[in-house]
């Protein structure tokens, strides 16, 4: 048994998303990004990452594309099926560690996006780094640049300005004490919150997530551009 003092991580990420927004004949996790599928992309940044235990990959349940990727048969992958929404996929992924793997309640569980291929090892460092003795976690985040307009209701007038210092852009990997993000996800869940992240069902939960300074080029792909965005910034990270 591993104990508060020395946790283990492990990972989970959400891919059962269709990908409306990418408008693509297949969804957007399975595109391909330089001849390799975004999926496996981003599986393998954590899986390079030594301190990672397995990943459990939340799948849709009519998936047709998973088992062909080379990642579905490695030895620290786990698939687990996904949920109506990214909420419900995640807390999917959480239970299938806890019915197949010894994870604790202290341990680290990192969620990350499966549309998110950009993420550099040295952020997943910084994340578990500035986190180690944190009791309950946090994600990485990017300061907001521009001045920052709230509106009101629909008809885009402005209702105030935001004060830009406190306003920060949530990425993921966000991560959490695999107990606390559980049982947030669960309630928030039943409560029929819309959860549009892991960090607002902890926040619900009464709870205080740290920011942690990410990287702007951490994109999500989510729209046709996107993807010659990712293959820029991409190639840029394998020539540095
Ligand atoms: N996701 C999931 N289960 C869902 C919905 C989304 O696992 N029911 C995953 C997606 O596969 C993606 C991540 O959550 O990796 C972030 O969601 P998003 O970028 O919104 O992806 P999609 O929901 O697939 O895209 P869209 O909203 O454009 O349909
Ligand atoms: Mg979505």
């Amino acid at each position: 048994m591993n104990s508060q003092s020395n946790p283990k991580y492990w990972a989970v990420v959400p891919a059962a998303g269709s990908g409306q927004r990418m408008r693509a004949e297949v969804a957007k996790q399975y595109l391909q990004i330089n001849g390799k599928p975004i999926l496996q992309i981003t599986l393998e940044t954590l899986l390079n990452h030594s301190s990672i235990e397995q990943v459990v990959v939340c799948l849709a349940s009519d998936d047709q594309h998973w088992t062909s990727l080379p990642c579905a048969e490695h030895a620290r992958i786990i698939s687990a099926t996904g949920g109506a929404s990214r909420a419900q996929s995640v807390l999917n992924g959480l239970l299938a560690l806890s019915s197949t793997t010894s994870i604790c309640n202290e341990d680290w569980v990192l969620v990350h996006d499966a549309a998110r291929p950009c993420l550099d090892q040295h952020m997943l460092d910084k994340l578990l780094e500035e986190l180690v003795d944190d009791p309950v976690g946090g994600l990485l985040a990017i300061p907001a640049k521009d001045t920052l307009k709230y509106a009101c209701g629909t008809d885009q007038r402005i209702e105030r300005t935001l004060d830009r210092a406190r306003v920060w852009q949530a990425q993921t990997p966000q991560m959490f004490r695999f107990g606390v993000l559980r049982d947030a996800l669960q309630r928030a869940l039943e409560a029929g919150l819309e959860i549009t992240d892991e960090s607002f069902a902890v926040e619900q939960a009464g709870y205080q997530p740290m920011l942690i300074e990410g990287d702007a080029l951490n994109i999500k792909v989510t729209t046709p551009e996107d993807l010659q965005i990712a293959q820029k910034i991409l190639e840029t990270n394998s020539s540095n």
